[in-house]
C-alpha cells in the first residue's frame, strides 16, 4: 500500500522493545515519526539509531515520539541496544517495532522490491496529531538520515499548522517565512504585525511569528 500525504497513517498493533502498541494509541496527540532500517546488527542504522536517541530531547521539545521499525524480531533489536549503547555513547531511549512478520513495512510499503525483496529502505514518515501523514522521505540503504533535517521539517510543519505561512528554500528556525497566498495583502498586515516584504504579488516575506 502507498502512503501518501494527507492519507491517515495506518493503524497496528505490533510488540517493541518498550511493550506491545497500538500505534494510535501510543501517538495519543502527539507527533510521531516512523522511520524503518533495514535490518539489525548493521553499520549505518547503528550510527542513526544513537544519533536519534542523543537527540531525542529535541524532538520532545517539539511534542513529538520517535519510533523505529526493522524486519528483525524485539529479542534481535534488544541484544543490538548494547552495541548501539557501546558504539554511540548513548542508550536508545525509544520504542522499535518488531517486524518479522512484516506487516508494518507492508502496511506502510517499506519494501521496494528493487532495492530489496526483504529488507525496508529507510522510510521516514511524519505524523500529526490528527494522525495524518505530513512528511514521507525514502533513503536507499546506503544513506544514514540527517536529524537536522528531519528536525527542520518538522518546526516548518508544526509553524504552517499555527499559521497562514509556508517556509522557503532551506529555511530554519528564526529566518523569514512566506505569506500563503490565500491572505490578502490586507490580513497580512494585521495577522503579521511585524510587516512584510512584497517582493512579488505571490511572494511576500514577513518574519517568523512565533519569534
Ligand atoms: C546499514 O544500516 O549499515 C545497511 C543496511 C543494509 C544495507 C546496507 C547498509
Amino acid at each position: 500500500m502507498t502512503v501518501r500525504l494527507g492519507d491517515v497513517a495506518p493503524d497496528f498493533t505490533a510488540d517493541t522493545t518498550e511493550g506491545p502498541i497500538s500505534f494510535h494509541q501510543w501517538l495519543g496527540d502527539s507527533w510521531g515519526i516512523l522511520f524503518s532500517h533495514p535490518k539489525d546488527f548493521t553499520p549505518v542504522c547503528t550510527t542513526e539509531l544513537g544519533a536519534f536517541a542523543k537527540r531525542k530531547a529535541e524532538f520532545d521539545a517539539r511534542n513529538t515520539k520517535l519510533i523505529g521499525v526493522s524486519v528483525d524480531d524485539v529479542a534481535s533489536h534488544n541484544s543490538w541496544k548494547s552495541d548501539i549503547a557501546e558504539t554511540q555513547g548513548t542508550a536508545l531511549n525509544f520504542p522499535i517495532i518488531g517486524d518479522e512478520s512484516r506487516t508494518v513495512a507492508t502496511l506502510y510499503d517499506m519494501i521496494h522490491p528493487n532495492a530489496s525483496d526483504t529488507l525496508t529502505v529507510r522510510s521516514v514518515f511524519i505524523i500529526g496529531p490528527d494522525k495524518k501523514v505530513k512528511l514521507t522521505l525514502t533513503y536507499p540503504a546506503s544513506t544514514g538520515r540527517n536529524i537536522d533535517e528531519i528536525l527542520r521539517v518538522l518546526d516548518s510543519l508544526q509553524l504552517v499548522d499555527r499559521f497562514p505561512v509556508a517556509t522557503p528554500a532551506d529555511w530554519k528556525q528564526g529566518d523569514d517565512v512566506i505569506i500563503a497566498n490565500s491572505v490578502s495583502d490586507e490580513d497580512a498586515a494585521v495577522r503579521f504585525p511585524q510587516g512584510f516584504r512584497k517582493l512579488k504579488d505571490y511572494l511576500r516575506l514577513t518574519p517568523q511569528p512565533t519569534k
